[in-house]
């Protein structure tokens, strides 16, 4: 299995002042940060970001969410990245997180649920490509 995954922590999360606690989680979970910066992403680029949900009902509601305020991207390594930050963030909709993840502790509500994680290897790529050019990866 791969060994980064991408992230977004999510407006709410970081007008809430999680950011800190979250990434805290983040470490604690044996990741290391790879890449990190705070971003105001514009409607165009969260919605290039979001294209292959383009078709779901809740796509405009979706960019327009991740393009209100700033969010902390970052790019995080450790053996299945993937796999493993999805168990670390929990279900979807946080109604669902189990206990202790990142979803079930800082989530509002399934459109405002705290953090992004990337769903496959490949996504991880791409995702982390979107966000971040080489010199940022240290
Ligand atoms: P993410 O991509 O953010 O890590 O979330 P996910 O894989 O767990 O869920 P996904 O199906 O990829 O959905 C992307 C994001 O869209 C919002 N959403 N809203 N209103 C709704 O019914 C609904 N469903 C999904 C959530 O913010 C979800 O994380
Ligand atoms: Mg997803």
């Amino acid at each position: 299995m791969g060994n980064i995954t991408f992230t977004m922590i999510k407006p709410e999360a970081v007008v809430a002042g999680n950011t800190g606690a979250i990434l805290n989680k983040i470490e604690a979970a044996g990741f290391r940060i790879v890449a990190l910066k705070k971003i105001h992403l514009s409607k165009e680029r969260a919605g290039e970001f979001y294209a292959v949900h383009s078709d779901r009902p809740f796509y405009g509601e979706l960019v327009d969410y991740m393009s209100e305020l700033p969010i902390i991207a970052a790019i995080l390594e450790k053996d299945n990245a993937v796999a493993d930050f999805r168990t670390l963030i929990g279900a979807t909709n946080p109604a669902d997180a189990a206990k202790g993840t990142i979803r079930a502790e800082f989530a509002e509500s399934l459109a405002k649920n705290a953090v992004h994680g990337s769903d496959s290897d490949e996504n991880a790529h791409i995702e982390a490509d979107f966000h971040f050019s080489a010199e940022e990866r240290l």
